[in-house]
């Protein structure tokens, strides 16, 4: 988290509104570690919160009305806060008042309104979930300024509502769960069918380098949405297919995708291994880290980027260029593609001893190859969204 960042905030704040903020949060971004679009296929997934995120402070207005600034561009909208509608015209404020709808539908339309200003350090576009960081900041504040309680799975819920409602994106749990739940040095591992979360500590002498290839993150061009839509054919086949319940992808074990993928239309077949593979491999992983053996639980790591490129076709020239030239590098244990993928960041697992020396050679081979930049920057694993003051 960093101070300086709030210091700015409040001092825009009271520029802005000429008063204080009443109450400030903070929101981390994440990063996925092992399970790639397993979280709306109720599978399991190992991320973590880390220690760049979002800001998110607010005054109640003695009228009805909420007068949103983004603390970054200085643009500015005005709503009802009862009645928040999707912008195009602002279309940074949707997550705002995505989270806003999702608020009042869950404790009731407030009576007054607030200024509310957000200022944040998440690359947008990259992958790190940007997004998340300003849903579960807003959604912390706006609760906690009218005085509601509203629990740790429904803040992140109200976030993913967010987004399937004002912002277009299927999404499942895991950015804004992620948010909510992380843990300082530890990874977060997500049951996205009991929705249990909890913390798996992680070895200090290894940390994880985010490479943003500023390649095109286009989940909301569709690409997503038509995965998910594969993902669930796939579960209805395998319910007629197996002779046991079936509801999700979660419920498919991977000799059972072997004995029956040539059943299936091709494409499903390919898209759903890759969801299956994943559940076992965060598994497997869990059991890696508590044994200590961050080398196989590194090349699990590599697995997963392979299974995205081959079976889920999520990633993309860039993101293969850094994981293939991480594979090369003394110290590297691991490295795949991050979130939503088809560009973005990948995550690359490393001895904290070399990582420097990885991040260059990660951005000396990525321009190599692309003539371009790729921003490396090494990430802890960092507590999850709270309130940081409150007056
Ligand atoms: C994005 C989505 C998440 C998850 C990941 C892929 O980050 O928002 O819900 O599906 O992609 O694992």
């Amino acid at each position: 988290m960093s101070t300086a960042l709030q210091q700015t905030l409040e001092k825009k704040f009271a520029e802005t509104f000429g008063r204080e903020p009443a109450v400030v949060s903070h929101a981390p971004g994440r990063i996925e570690v092992l399970g790639n679009h397993t979280d709306y296929n109720e599978g399991y997934v190992l991320s973590a919160a880390i220690n760049c995120g979002t800001f998110f402070a607010l005054a109640p207005r003695d009228d009805g009305l909420v007068r949103l600034v983004a603390g970054d561009i200085m643009d500015e909208t005005t709503f009802p806060a009862a009645a928040p509608e999707r912008s195009d015209e602002h279309s940074w404020s949707n997550y705002v008042k995505g989270s806003l709808a999702g608020l009042n539908a869950l404790v009731g339309a407030p009576e007054r309104g607030f200024d509310a200003m957000f200022l944040g350090n998440v690359p947008l576009g990259s992958g790190l979930s940007s997004s998340a960081a300003l849903e579960t900041s807003a959604i912390l504040a706006m609760a906690r300024a009218r005085g509601a309680e509203i629990s740790p799975l429904d803040v992140a819920l109200v976030g993913q509502k967010a987004e399937h409602e004002f912002a277009g994106v299927k999404c499942g749990l895991l950015d804004q769960a992620t948010s909510v739940f992380g843990e300082q040095d530890h990874l977060v591992m997500s049951d996205f069918r009991t929705r249990e979360f909890k913390s798996v500590a992680f070895p200090s002498d290894v940390c994880f380098l985010m490479c943003n290839t500023h390649a095109k993150h286009a989940l909301v061009d569709g690409a997503y949405n038509e995965r998910r839509e594969c993902c669930e054919r796939a579960a209805r086949f395998f319910a007629t297919a197996l002779d046991h319940p079936v509801s999700a992808l979660r419920d498919v074990s991977w000799d059972e995708w072997l004995a029956h993928r040539a059943e299936m239309p091709e494409l499903d077949a390919r898209r759903s291994a890759h969801p299956i593979g994943e559940n076992g491999r965060v598994l497997a992983g869990v059991e890696m880290l508590r044994s200590g053996d961050v080398e196989a639980f590194g090349n699990l790591m590599f697995e997963s980027h392979d299974s995205s490129r081959n079976y889920f076709e999520n990633s993309c020239p860039e993101l293969d260029t850094v994981v293939d030239a991480a594979k090369a590098i003394p110290g590297v244990l691991g490295a795949r593609l991050s979130g939503g993928g088809f560009g973005g960041s990948a995550v690359v697992l490393v001895r904290t001893r070399d990582a420097e020396a990885a991040a260059a050679a990660i951005r000396h081979a990525y321009a190599h190859k692309h003539g371009d930049r790729c921003d490396t920057r090494a990430v802890v694993c960092s507590d999850g969204a709270r309130i940081v003051k409150a007056s």
